[in-house]
C-alpha cells in the first residue's frame, strides 16, 4: 500500500493506476463503517485509494475539530490489512494553501437538516471534497448512507459538474445493539455507546409505526421524542421526516421515498442515525 503525503505524490500515483479507480473519503479514526465502503471500492474498482483528512473548513469554532479523534498509524495499519491500493494522507497546508478562491458548491439542500445546526457544515464538505475529487481523479466515489444528506448533496455535485465519477453508496454498519459506527462513538464509553443505541432504536420505532400504516408524520415524531426524553442525557437537534429529493418535511407519508433522520446530542456528542422509507 502506498502512503501518500502530497499532493505530487498522489498525482504521480493515479497516473500509474490503469483502470477503474475507487475512492473513499474520510476523515480517520477508521471504524467497521468505513470499511465497509472500502470492500465496496475494492469489488468495483482495479484500485482502491483512502483518504485521510480531518477538514477543518466543516467544523465551526465551536465544535470539536481540535478533539477530533485521530489515529493514524492504527488507521494505516488497518487499511493495509485491507490490501488497499493507496491511501492518501494530505497535510491542512496541502489542501488549502490560497483560501481565497476555494470552491464550493451551492444549494438549498445544504440549509436544511443538518444545515440548521450546522450552517457551515455543506460549504466546508463540498470544497474538501470537490479539491479531493480534481486531486485523486476517481472513477468511483463510494459514500455511505449513515450521512444521508451529505450523500445526497455529494451526488447532486457530480451532476451539477458534469462529472463522469460514478456514486455508490454503502448501507450504514451498526454495532450488535443498532448503535450506527462512528469516529465520534469514541467519545464515549462502553456503557453509554449501549445507551445511546436507543436512537436507533427510537427510529426503528417510526418505522414498526410506519410499516403498521401510520401516516401522519407530526405523531411518529411525538413517539420519537418521547422515546429520546426516556433517557436524562439525551437533547434532541431534530428529528426530521422528508423527501428524500427536496428534503423538505413531509406532514403525511406517502409511496415517495421518505428520508427519517435525527441528531441527538448524548452529553456534547452529536450523533446523526437515519433510516430510508
Ligand atoms: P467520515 O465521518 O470519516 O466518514 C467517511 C465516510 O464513511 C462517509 O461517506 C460516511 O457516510 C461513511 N460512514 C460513516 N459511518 C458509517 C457507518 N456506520 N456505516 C457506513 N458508512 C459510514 O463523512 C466524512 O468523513 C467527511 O464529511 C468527508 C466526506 C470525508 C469530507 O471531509
Amino acid at each position: 500500500m502506498k502512503i501518500l503525503y502530497s499532493i505530487e505524490e498522489c498525482i504521480s500515483w493515479r497516473k500509474s493506476a490503469l483502470g477503474s479507480v475507487g475512492f473513499v473519503p474520510t476523515m480517520g479514526a477508521l471504524h467497521q463503517g468505513h470499511l465497509s465502503l472500502v470492500k465496496i471500492a475494492k469489488k468495483n474498482c482495479d484500485y482502491t485509494i483512502v483518504s485521510i483528512f480531518i477538514n477543518p473548513t466543516q467544523f465551526s469554532e465551536s465544535e470539536d475539530f481540535s478533539s477530533y479523534p485521530s489515529m493514524l498509524d492504527k488507521d494505516i495499519k488497518i487499511l493495509k490489512e485491507e490490501l488497499i491500493d493507496a491511501v492518501f494522507i494530505p497535510s491542512e497546508n496541502e489542501i488549502y494553501n490560497k483560501k481565497s478562491d476555494d470552491y464550493f458548491y451551492e444549494t438549498p439542500l445544504s440549509n436544511k437538516l443538518e444545515g440548521i445546526t450546522r450552517p457551515h457544515f455543506f460549504k466546508g464538505v463540498t470544497m474538501v471534497v470537490y479539491k479531493l475529487f480534481n486531486i485523486v481523479n476517481p472513477t468511483h466515489v463510494v459514500f455511505g448512507e449513515k450521512d444521508a444528506q451529505q450523500l445526497i448533496i455529494i451526488k447532486q455535485m457530480i451532476k451539477h459538474n458534469k462529472s463522469s465519477i460514478t456514486l455508490i453508496s454503502g448501507k450504514t454498519i451498526r454495532n450488535k445493539h443498532g448503535l450506527a459506527h462512528s469516529s465520534r462513538n469514541a467519545y464515549l464509553s462502553v456503557k453509554e455507546q449501549k445507551e445511546a443505541s436507543k436512537i436507533f432504536q427510537s427510529l426503528m420505532l417510526i418505522k414498526r409505526l410506519l410499516d403498521g400504516g401510520e401516516q401522519n408524520s407530526q405523531l411518529l415524531k411525538n413517539e420519537f421524542v418521547k422515546s429520546i426524553e426516556s433517557i436524562a442525557a439525551f437533547k434532541l437537534d431534530y428529528i426530521s421526516i422528508a423527501d428524500i429529493e427536496t428534503l423538505d418535511e413531509i406532514s403525511k407519508i406517502h409511496k415517495k421515498k421518505t428520508l427519517v433522520s435525527t441528531a441527538v446530542f448524548f452529553k456534547e456528542v452529536r450523533l446523526i442515525d437515519n433510516f430510508i422509507y
